[in-house]
């Protein structure tokens, strides 16, 4: 028997699963990792507790799974994506904590790089948009503020790294010091049109080229584990930054293909092709996994605030006692009566880029109740999302006039099925649902496998790739018009 083992090291947990040759799950594992807010609108993750949770889950999903490293044939790994890490090349001890995508502390710099009318030229080179969520200006912020670091950058001594490249290092002992291209499109400091590190922006940035992983195509041999970690050698066969993973995982392989995961946040991407595509409706444009030396690309858009309202439900508002009540809740009302909430806690992403906008419930009455609430709150998600499809589908009717056709799904919420069906009335098109939905693992197990032999073409993952249940729209056209319209009538009411 064959096996893959995929390392997911999210921003919440690592975990760890193991695959069979058909990219069914065997066995998984998980831990939390601590999360540190040393200041407002600052958030950082210990770099060795993300390797020491990381490893631990691998042991205990191999433990599981029954099997030795020894049956596995390749290690794909993915991961949160932005989050910068920066270690000594000598001791391997990292300088700094990892400082988290969620960050806002390099916003600063932003600012100036806006200023001094650098957007375009970055947008052009990297397809994103100045922000202090990329790792770019999170890296230039540990060289600025951590005492000596310069000096050591400058004579060589330091590594910069997103969170795969830590791991790969920690899982070679210093050996492999690389990332892919996915991890690497979300640095602000990579020609995602050359696949090379762009001299210009690590100057703009007083980044040394030293510091700077070397990058290959995700599915690509990267180096092999030094047997004292698993206790054998495997190699590492795939990497990639966890939305690309889940795209690949999705099996989205065609210009047009679009997935959403339903996390704490959504992150919609469609696969363009190897057509570089700007969005002409507040999106980024980011490396899709690659299988060759190819650029290949996508455009993304994400919502902050996601399966988190109900987070909020159960939290804030006390509505529900468990996650798992709110469908029951929002289904014992025929309708959200009304009420719309619009969670816009942390502000609105994509497409309204509105950092300013706040929570609001619109259409209260004295007849709303909690359900209504509850109602409105899960179908916030769908509105959301909904919104982003449909900036995405008119980036794809402009480039090449073609529509969306279907919309895959995963993550924790896709087990929604009043939201799933919701969102396809919502948007007119089939919402698909695979039968494994923890396609971000299944992405890095696909990668790997293909580069190793496990896997021969991204036709066979295609087939491989199975439906659970589909979700055909079910809502006269004027109907969602109707509903549309009351959502950005709130979201109008929101960001006054
Ligand atoms: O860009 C951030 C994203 O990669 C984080 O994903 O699932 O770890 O929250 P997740």
């Amino acid at each position: 028997m064959t096996y893959l083992l995929a390392l997911d090291q999210g921003t919440s947990s690592s975990r760890s699963i193991v695959f069979d040759a058909q990219g069914r799950t065997v066995a998984h594992a998980q831990l939390e990792l601590p999360q540190m807010y040393p200041q407002p609108g600052w958030v950082e993750h210990d770099p060795l507790e993300i390797w020491r949770t990381q490893v631990s889950t691998a042991r205990e999903a191999l433990l599981k799974a029954g099997i030795t490293a020894a049956q596995v044939s390749a290690i794909g790994i993915t991961n949160q994506r932005e989050t910068t890490v920066v270690w000594n090349r000598l001791t391997g001890a990292p300088i700094h904590h990892a400082i988290v995508w969620q960050d806002r502390r390099a916003e600063p710099t932003c600012v100036e790089l806006r200023e001094r009318g650098l957007a375009g030229t970055i947008q052009a080179k990297t397809g994103l948009l100045v922000d202090a969520y990329f790792s770019g200006t999170k890296l230039k912020w540990i060289l600025d503020n951590v005492a000596g670091a310069r000096g050591l950058a400058d004579a060589g001594e330091l590594a910069f790294g997103t969170v795969d490249c830590w791991l790969m290092w920690q899982l070679t002992k210093g050996k492999v010091h690389a990332t892919d291209v996915s991890n690497a499109s979300r640095t602000m400091l990579f020609n995602v049109h050359t696949n090379t590190w762009d001299a210009d922006l690590l100057k703009e940035l007083g980044i040394p080229a030293s510091m700077m992983p070397k990058v290959q195509p995700s599915s690509s041999l990267f180096g092999e584990i030094h047997p004292d970690v698993l206790g054998h050698p495997v190699r590492i066969g795939g990497v990639a930054g966890d939305q690309q993973s889940a795209l690949f995982g999705q099996a989205c392989f065609k210009a047009g293909m679009v997935k959403n995961t339903y996390g704490t946040g959504c992150f919609m991407l469609m696969h363009t092709g190897s057509e570089f595509q700007t969005s002409g409706n507040g999106l980024i444009t980011t490396s899709a996994a690659q299988v060759s030396l190819t650029p290949e690309f996508a455009i993304e858009g994400s919502v902050f605030v996601g399966g988190a309202v109900v987070q909020w439900l159960r939290d804030g508002l006390h509505a529900i006692k468990t996650s798992d009540e709110v469908q029951a809740l929002a289904e014992s009302v025929p309708d959200s009566g009304g009420v719309v909430v619009v969670p816009a806690f942390t502000g609105l992403g994509a497409p309204y880029w509105k950092p300013d906008a706040r929570g609001t419930i619109t259409g209260l009455t004295r007849g709303s109740t909690v359900a209504h609430i509850a109602r409105a709150a899960l179908e916030s998600i769908a509105f959301q999302s909904a919104a982003l499809l449909n900036a995405m589908g008119r980036d794809l009717s402009a480039a090449n006039g073609a529509a969306v056709r279907e919309l895959r799904v995963d993550g924790g919420a896709s087990g929604n099925d009043f939201l799933m069906q919701f969102q396809a009335d919502l948007l007119g098109i089939p919402v698909v649902r695979p039968e494994t939905t923890e396609t971000t693992a299944l992405g890095a197990a696909y990668l790997a496998g293909l580069s190793t032999g496990v896997f021969h073409s991204c036709e066979q993952l295609s087939q491989l790739w199975q439906v659970e249940r589909k979700f055909e729209p079910n809502l006269p056209s004027a109907r969602v018009a109707e509903r549309m319209l009351q959502w950005e009538h709130a979201v109008a009411q929101a960001t006054h």
